[in-house]
């Protein structure tokens, strides 16, 4: 039986019947150094920094990049520092043949890549997620954006990690999964419960932890807004603890979870499922 020892010390924003989804409420840099578990794997998708008055199109109509004041724009150095701070807190958190996959863009992503090498991670991947419905180019000044990055690492370079080769393999149609992979950007239906302003797609989340963790692990999401992996990892009987600064957020999380204890919303998120629709 898995014992959450110190965590129980820390009062949870919401824990949910099953217990398999537990939403706590504060910043990580207190939250992470006052309970010991130790996780099977982490997603993070940290702010990626990019809030900088700029503009990009959406839905057809023109809107500021702005994400909220935890995104704000702040330097490389800001950057940097901040990355460093919450990969060692992380890092103590994982079982020793955990992983952690983080996904960004060119905002963030050199910064990370360079910190897991320095922190003694071992780069396993960097997983291309080709966009199939990206934005346009409001400037047209340059590409399309139409891509993100999402490193997966190992704590331990010298400890085996679990990779689920032959599910993807099966998923693809009994071909090697490749490291790019075009899933479309978040769809109408995964927003019924308020709109987080970067939330991944199911799709994506899904597909992380098929891979990367068996039935039962523990998952952990330091940076969970509208918690799309806790509802991915719950879909797939993982287990869930997730971590946001801010309650609006936590209460996004809260109400996905209350709609997945629904058979018929359960049915609809499973029938919008990619990974999980071919499974069936
Ligand atoms: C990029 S978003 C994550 C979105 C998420 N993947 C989803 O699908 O909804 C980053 C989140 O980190 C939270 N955040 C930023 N700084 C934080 C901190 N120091 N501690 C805890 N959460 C933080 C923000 O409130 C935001 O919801």
């Amino acid at each position: 039986m898995v014992r959450i020892t110190r965590i129980k010390m820390i009062k949870p924003y919401f824990k949910s019947k099953d217990k398999a989804f537990t939403l706590l409420h504060g910043d990580i840099f207190e939250l992470l150094t006052q309970f010991d578990f130790k996780f099977d794997m982490v997603f993070a998708d940290p702010p990626y920094f990019l809030s900088n008055d700029g503009l990009t199109i959406k839905n057809g109509k023109i809107t500021s990049v702005n994400k909220g004041k935890w995104d704000k724009s702040k330097g490389f150095d800001y950057i940097n520092n901040f990355n460093r701070r919450w990969l060692k807190l992380i890092r103590d958190k994982m079982k020793e043949d955990a992983t952690i996959w983080i996904s960004g863009t060119i905002h963030n992503i050199f910064s990370i890549g360079q910190l897991l090498t320095e922190l003694d991670f071992k780069i396993l991947n960097i997983v291309t997620w080709e966009k199939t419905n990206p934005p346009p180019n409001f400037s047209c000044r340059y590409f399309t954006h139409s891509t993100e990055q999402i490193i997966w690492a190992r704590k331990n370079a010298k400890v085996p990690h679990y990779f689920n080769y032959e599910l993807m393999k099966e998923i693809n149609n009994n071909k090697q999964m490749k490291d790019v992979w075009a899933l479309p950007a978040i769809a109408k239906w995964e927003k019924s419960c308020g709109k987080h302003p970067t939330q991944k797609p199911l799709s994506i989340l899904t597909r992380i932890i098929l891979a990367s963790t068996k039935k039962g692990a523990w998952v952990l999401d330091p940076f969970t807004g509208s918690s799309t992996t806790g509802i991915a990892s719950n879909l797939i009987k993982r287990k869930f603890i997730g971590i946001d600064i801010e309650k609006e957020y936590l209460e996004i999380s809260k109400c996905r979870k209350l709609e997945i204890e629904n058979t018929p919303f359960l049915d609809r998120y499973r029938d919008n499922i990619q990974d999980l629709k071919n499974l069936r």
